[in-house]
């Protein structure tokens, strides 16, 4: 994958799949520290302890005939190669806090690629669970928010397509005002 946001996209489907009701998606970028760090946390199913120590090496997991998917380890893999680190915190009926940290300016540093895209489709495809995301670089932050968005909305749907275009566009223009500037 050559884009953090398909990972983001990846690792929320997880989180989709463990019947999360709330996400949070965080995206830091901090220059001075050379740093970028991904956060994905829900309040879904969680993981029990044996599967949370197999889930990010693919061979340990494909020995235990378990069918199990590339999406953690080659996100895990993704940080690792910029130099940076990669934890899962996971508890069985409290839900899960995925962080990747990665060396923002290292040359395999994939590109952030399109927010917008990711978090429209996840809107779309899952109307009915409340997403967080929290943009920040440097000093500058942005978030958006389903909750206050369908209080605001009223009876109108969230995944009705002027709502989304909305979604679109507002996660486009943050994203080019939190790299315009300083
Ligand atoms: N947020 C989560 N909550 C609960 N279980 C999770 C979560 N994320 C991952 N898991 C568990 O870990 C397994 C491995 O996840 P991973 O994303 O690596 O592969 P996958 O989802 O099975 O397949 P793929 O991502 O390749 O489609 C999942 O099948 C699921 O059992
Ligand atoms: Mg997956």
């Amino acid at each position: 994958m050559n884009e953090l946001s398909l990972h983001i996209l990846d690792i929320v489907q997880n989180s989709v799949a463990a019947r999360a009701k709330h996400i949070e998606i965080d995206v830091l970028e901090d220059k001075e520290k050379d740093r970028l760090e991904i956060r994905v946390k829900d309040d879904g199913a969680g993981m029990t302890p044996e599967l949370l120590k197999n889930v990010t090496d693919p061979f340990v997991t494909t020995r235990t005939t378990r069918k199990v998917g590339l999406g953690i380890p080659l996100l895990k893999f993704a940080a690792e190669s910029t130099g940076g680190s990669f934890s899962i915190e996971s508890e069985v009926g409290k839900g899960t806090v995925i962080d990747a940290v990665f060396t923002l300016s290292h040359i395999d540093r994939a590109p952030l690629g399109n927010m917008a895209e990711t978090m429209e489709s996840l809107v779309v495809t899952n109307p009915e669970i409340e997403f967080t995301y929290k943009r920040q670089v440097g000093e500058k932050r942005f978030m958006l928010s389903t909750e206050e968005m369908k209080t605001v909305l009223g009876g109108l749907p969230i995944s009705s397509p002027e709502v989304l275009m909305w979604v679109k566009d507002t996660v486009n223009e943050n994203e080019k005002e939190l790299n315009g500037g300083a």
